[in-house]
């Protein structure tokens, strides 16, 4: 059932000469079925580079948000338009006028993980994987950070020179890995290394052996000589991990890691998707203009 299912979508895909992302954080099937799969910030140079005319977003809503204003005439599905983040849905762009009516001057960095229209009140955006270098890029010694305090907190250890407005959102799926779960994976597993998304809460992290984006645990757990990895993010990522080391250990560190959005979009979900070329994802152009100058700078960013 489900290998007729991926030859229909593989068939429309090509019919359509559409692309298939998926985030790292898609169900296995549709990981597995996806053209490329990545990180945030992958996934977004895909999605500015692709000569494809349609480009099939598995992922949320801010996701392919930033593929529509990437790539303009293109056409950008979100298979599950209800698949949203609570984390981007967490700052406003009034809210965020607001804060930096009381900061004028001060830059605003915002996270990926937020709507095209609070990136269009943005001076630059950043993935989990950049968000250091974009930082670091910055001439000012004072920045707003939106809207995951977590990562900021976290970039903000490794430039004490900078002072750093906080916005108090967070990921719920991330927020929910308590100490107490990683520690009791870690007594059980004396000999792994643990690792996790720098969404976690600062508690966290600071139990961690290394703090990196999603792709960035890919890279780490294939060239460490370790066998056996306790997984702080969620659950999805587990699908590559074991397909990339079959003779390395995964564990994830807390059962509480699954984030409902992102387990939404199904195969069927997709194929609908193709064969109706619905739900479309569209991006007010004044709106696209200056979300896509903040994108831009963060795009124009080398990467290591
Ligand atoms: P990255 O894949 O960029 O690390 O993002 C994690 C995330 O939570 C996306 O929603
Ligand atoms: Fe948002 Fe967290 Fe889910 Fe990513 S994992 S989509 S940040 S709620």
């Amino acid at each position: 059932m489900s290998d007729a299912i991926k030859q229909q979508i593989r068939d429309l895909l090509k019919e359509h000469n559409a692309v298939l992302l998926a985030h790292n954080y898609m169900r296995d099937e549709v990981q597995e079925i996806a053209d490329i799969t990545g990180d945030s910030l992958a996934l977004s140079i895909e999605a500015a580079k692709t000569p494809a005319d349609v480009i099939v977003f598995c992922g949320v809503h801010f996701m392919a948000e930033s593929a529509a204003i990437l790539s303009p005439g293109k056409k950008v599905l979100l298979p599950r338009p209800d698949a949203g983040c609570p984390m981007a849905d967490m700052v406003t762009a009034d809210e965020l006028e607001a804060l930096r009516a009381g900061h004028p001057g001060v830059p605003v960095v915002t996270y990926v993980n937020s709507s095209a229209e609070v990136k269009a009140h943005s001076d630059i955006c950043c993935t989990s994987a950049n968000a250091l270098k974009v930082v670091r890029s910055l001439q000012e010694d004072e920045l707003i950070f939106v809207p995951d305090r977590n990562l900021g907190r976290w970039v903000a250890r490794f430039v004490p020179e900078k002072k750093f407005i906080f916005w108090e959102g967070f990921c719920p799926t991330h927020e929910r890995m308590t100490v107490a779960a990683v520690l009791q994976k870690k007594a059980e597993h004396p000999d792994a290394l643990f690792i996790c998304h720098p969404e976690s809460a600062p508690e966290v992290s600071a139990l961690a052996d290394h703090v990196c984006s999603t792709s960035g645990m890919y890279d780490y757990c294939r060239t460490s000589p370790a066998a056996t990895f306790i997984i702080g993010t969620e659950a999805g990522i587990l699908y590559k991990l074991r397909l990339e080391s079959p003779d390395k250990e995964f564990i994830l560190a807390s059962p509480a890691l699954f984030c409902p959005n992102m387990k939404l979009t199904s195969l069927e979900d997709v194929l609908v998707s193709l064969q109706t070329l619905a739900p479309v994802v569209t991006v007010p152009e004044d709106i696209r203009l200056r979300a896509k100058g903040a994108l831009d700078r963060m795009l124009a960013i080398p990467r290591d």
